[in-house]
C-alpha cells in the first residue's frame, strides 16, 4: 500500500521503517532539510535498537523514501499519516500548531480520496480540528476531494520502539468509515497475526485512549513512589511491598518500580496535558495533578537524601553520576531525572562527572561545555576522584559493578541510587554507606 508519514520523529520514523519493512511503500515529510539529508546518507537522528539496519534497508530497496517536498508525498499515499510533534504550550496543553499545519499542506495537495490518520498524541476533539482544517482550506481553493480523518495512537516505548511497532499489543482504530477501517485494518494485517488486535471504536475514545494509556501508568509510578516514601517514614521495604502487591494480578508487576520519578516526552507531557484539557472541560483532574505533584518532589529526592547526607555543605563535592538518560536503551534527555539533579547540585556549587552509554552527547548539546560537568568514557572513569557515586538510570552495565573498586575510588564509601539496583544488606558487607528509594534510610 502506498503510505505517506509525516513529521520524522520517533514515531514517524519507526512506523514508517516498519511498514516499508513488511511491503508497503512508503514517504516520510519533514520540514528539516539536515534531517532528511542524513537519513538519505544512513544517519538516524535518535538513537534506538534495531532502527538504523532497519532505515537503511528499506532505504536501500526503495520501499522509504525521504523528502521535505509535501507535494510529492501527498499525491503518493492514500493513507497519510500525521506525526509531527505537539509540544507543551507555556500551560501544559498540547500546542496544536504543527498537526494543523500539516492538515492545511495536505487539502492543499491532495488530489484524490486521502485517509488522513493522527498518529501523534493529541488531545479528545483534535481529529475534528484537523477534519475542519482540511474542510475550510479545500473550501477556499474550491475544491471538492473527499477524505476521511482516523484516530490511531501510537503505544511504542523509546527503548523498544521497533519490536512494539512490530509486535503491537493492540491496534486502536477511532474512525467513523467503514471504508477507512478497512483500508487500516489491510495496512496493519502483517501486524495483526495470532489473534486480532485491532480495536475499533469512535474517535473520540481513541483520543482518549492513548491519553488514559500513559496517565494510567504514570498514576502506577506515582501511587508507588508515595508508598516508598511512606515505607521510608514507617521503617519498611518498598522492594517487598512492591513484591507482595505485584503478585496479585489485578495490579501486576509492571510499571510498579519506584525511583527518582518518571520522565521522558510522553508522560510528563501527557499528564499535563490531560490535566489542562480537563480543566477547559470544567473538570479538575484532582487524581492527574496528585500523580505530577508527586513526580515533581520525586525527581528532587536524590538530591534531597544527598544534601541531608552532608547537611547542606555541598560547595567543592565532585560527584560522580551514572546514567543521563530518562530510561534505559535510549539517548532521550527530556525530562530526565538526571537533569534536576544536576541542576541542583550545580546551584548548590557542586561539580558532576557523569557517563551514560548513550546519552552523553544529548547532555552535552544539552548544557555545552562547563567546568561543572566533564562526561568520562567509561563508568569506571566517573568514578576516579569522585567523593560519592549517584545512579540516575537503571542501564544494564550498572547492575553488576564491582564495589570493591567503587568504594576504593570514592573519597566517601558512599552510593544514592535512584533505581533500586542493589541489595541494601550486601552493600553494608561491601562497607557502603547505601542510599536507595523507600528501602529504610
Ligand atoms: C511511554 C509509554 O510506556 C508508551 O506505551 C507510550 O507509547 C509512550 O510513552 C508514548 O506515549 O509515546 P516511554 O516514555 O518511552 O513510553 O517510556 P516508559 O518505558 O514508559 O518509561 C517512562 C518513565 O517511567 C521512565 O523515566 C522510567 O524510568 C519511569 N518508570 C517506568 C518508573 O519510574 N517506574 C516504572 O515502574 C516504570
Amino acid at each position: 500500500m502506498r503510505v505517506t508519514v509525516f513529521g520524522i520523529g520517533y514515531v514517524g520514523l519507526v512506523q514508517a521503517a516498519v511498514m516499508a519493512e513488511v511491503g508497503h511503500d512508503v514517504v516520510c515529510i519533514d520540514v528539516d532539510q539536515n534531517k532528511v539529508d542524513k537519513l538519505k546518507e544512513g544517519i538516524i537522528p535518535i538513537y534506538e535498537p534495531g532502527l538504523t539496519p532497519l532505515v537503511k534497508s528499506n532505504f536501500e530497496a526503495g520501499r522509504l523514501q525521504f523528502t521535505t517536498d509535501a507535494k510529492k508525498g501527498i499525491e503518493h499515499g492514500n493513507l497519510i499519516f500525521i506525526a509531527v510533534g505537539t509540544p507543551p504550550d507555556e500551560d501544559g496543553s498540547a500546542d496544536l500548531k504543527y498537526v494543523l499545519a500539516v492538515a492545511e499542506t495536505i487539502a492543499t495537495h491532495m488530489q484524490g480520496h486521502k485517509v488522513v490518520i493522527n498518529k501523534s498524541t493529541v488531545p479528545v476533539g483534535t481529529a475534528d480540528k484537523v477534519r475542519n482544517k482540511i474542510s475550510d482550506t479545500l473550501k477556499s481553493l474550491g475544491k471538492e476531494t473527499t477524505f476521511d480523518v482516523v484516530s490511531n495512537p501510537e503505544f511504542l516505548k523509546e527503548g523498544s520502539a521497533v519490536n512494539d511497532c512490530m509486535r503491537p499489543d493492540r491496534i486502536i482504530l477511532g474512525t467513523d468509515s467503514e471504508q477507512a477501517e478497512k483500508l487500516l485494518r489491510e495496512l496493519y494485517s502483517p501486524f495483526n497475526r495470532n489473534h486480532d488486535k485491532v480495536i475499533t471504536m469512535d474517535i473520540r475514545s481513541a483520543e482518549l485512549t492513548k491519553y488514559a494509556a500513559n496517565c494510567m501508568l504514570a498514576t502506577k509510578i506515582s501511587f508507588m513512589n508515595e508508598i516508598a516514601n511512606l515505607a521510608e517514614r514507617f521503617g519498611a521495604d518498598v522492594e517487598n511491598v512492591r513484591r507482595g502487591i505485584g503478585s496479585d494480578p489485578r495490579i501486576g508487576y509492571q510499571f510498579i518500580y519506584p525511583g527518582c520519578g518518571y520522565g521522558g516526552s510522553c508522560f510528563p507531557k501527557d499528564v499535563q496535558a490531560l490535566v489542562r484539557s480537563a480543566n477547559a472541560a470544567g473538570y479538575q483532574a484532582r487524581v492527574l495533578e496528585a500523580v505530577e505533584a508527586v513526580n515533581y518532589d520525586q525527581k528532587e529526592k536524590l538530591f534531597e537524601y544527598i544534601n541531608r547526607h552532608f547537611s547542606g555543605d555541598l560547595k567543592g563535592k565532585k560527584v560522580a553520576l551514572w546514567g543521563l538518560s530518562f530510561k534505559p536503551n535510549t539517548d532521550d534527555m527530556r525530562e530526565a531525572s538526571s537533569r534536576v539533579l544536576m541542576e541542583k547540585l550545580w546551584a548548590a556549587g557542586a561539580s558532576v562527572q557523569a557517563f551514560d552509554p548513550e546519552a552523553m552527547e544529548e547532555t552535552q548539546r544539552i548544557y555545552g561545555v562547563r567546568q561543572d560537568l566533564q562526561l568520562t568514557g567509561t563508568k569506571e572513569a566517573a568514578l576516579a576522584g569522585a567523593d560519592f557515586l549517584v545512579i540516575c538510570t537503571e542501564w544494564q552495565a550498572f547492575r553488576a559493578p564491582d564495589f570493591e573498586a567503587i568504594k576504593a575510588a570514592l573519597t566517601y564509601p558512599l552510593i544514592f541510587d535512584g533505581r533500586n539496583l542493589f541489595e541494601p544488606t550486601r552493600m553494608m558487607e561491601y562497607g557502603l554507606h547505601y542510599y536507595a528509594i523507600g528501602r529504610g534510610l
